[in-house]
């Protein structure tokens, strides 16, 4: 057996980690009082593409980074990139996806926050801006269809577990429950919802975000029915047919579907998954051509 070298002692990443999850305090603008965490790995790659990770409801930046079922600070030590872990200043931290201001481009609400802070890193930590993601669970997945609508134009590609369509949640204030959307009863075409999301961004035809959507039959949060009101928002979007041009059974694992609407909208649905579908850090990292 051969004895390691000091210096190769010294490049073992798990002994040396100096990285931590740290508070950006001032990222700029004026918009809600969300909070932005940042996580630089230590390995971090030149022009490193950004991952925004949003957490749920009863949850903050630092305990969805320490949670050990959210994988992205792991994804983020083995790939090199930045990952980016926003905080929601609302009562019961769920995120604002309901008010006007968060439900429109540059409204103020949560929404203009977290762009601030895609806006900040991308300099501050030398982000490719091409390669900026966003993925997130429940409430942060309902925020990451909020951004995909409201700047489309900041982010390449999202990854959403167990969310509802951009403005299925919409309410009467800041980060109000909306039991119709969460009970799957706010349906509407797919012509419907694509107006929905682009009322958000009145006027903007660049490119959007490519959607991957995730979502479990057994879902009692969030009623299953959701995953095709998100589906239909997005293929609508992309003007592309609710008929999947590819769907594999048991992929990525057993009792999961993957169905494909073109190259820009993912559905995988779980059988029998509840609420909320674990983080698949393999899949999203691939729907977003990472590391
Ligand atoms: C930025 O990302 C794009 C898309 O992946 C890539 O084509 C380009 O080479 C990257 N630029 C740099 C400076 O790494
Ligand atoms: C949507 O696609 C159809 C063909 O599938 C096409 O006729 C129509 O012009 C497209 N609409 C837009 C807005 O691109």
């Amino acid at each position: 057996m051969k004895l390691l070298t000091i210096l190769e002692v010294l490049s073992l990443p798990c002994l040396i980690s100096a990285a931590t999850l740290t508070k950006v305090s001032n990222y700029g603008g004026t918009a809600s009082k969300a909070e932005m965490w940042a996580y630089k790995p230590d390995n971090v790659k030149p022009n490193p593409a950004l991952v925004v990770v949003i957490h749920s409801c009863q949850s903050s930046a630092s305990s969805y980074f320490n949670n050990a079922k959210i994988p992205w600070k792991k994804g983020s030590d083995l790939g090199g990139y930045i990952t980016v872990w926003p905080s929601s200043p609302n009562s019961g931290t769920c995120w604002d996806v309901s008010s006007s201001k968060s439900l429109k481009r540059d409204g103020g609400g949560d929404s203009t926050a977290i762009a601030n802070m895609i806006k900040y890193a991308i300099p501050q930590y030398s982000v490719n801006a091409s390669r900026v993601y966003v993925t997130g669970g429940s409430s942060g997945a309902m925020m990451g269809n909020v951004l995909a609508a409201t700047y489309p134009d900041l982010i390449k590609a999202v990854s959403v577990y167990s969310g509802v369509a951009a403005g299925c949640f919409v309410g009467a204030g800041v980060a109000q429950w909306n039991n119709a959307c969460s009970g799957g009863t706010s349906t509407k075409s797919q012509a419907q919802w694509a107006k929905v999301a682009q009322d958000m961004y009145p006027g903007y035809n660049g490119p959007r975000p490519k959607m991957q959507i995730w979502h479990g039959s057994a879902d009692g949060t969030i009623a299953p029915q959701n995953y095709q009101e998100e589906l239909k928002q997005w293929t609508g979007i992309f003007n592309v047919s609710m008929t999947a041009t590819s769907s594999k059974t048991n992929t990525p694992e057993s009792s999961y579907t993957t169905s494909d609407y073109g190259p820009n909208v993912e559905g995988i649905y779980g059988t029998g998954v509840g609420h909320s579908v674990p983080s698949h850090l393999k899949e999203s990292e691939a729907w977003f051509s990472l590391p």
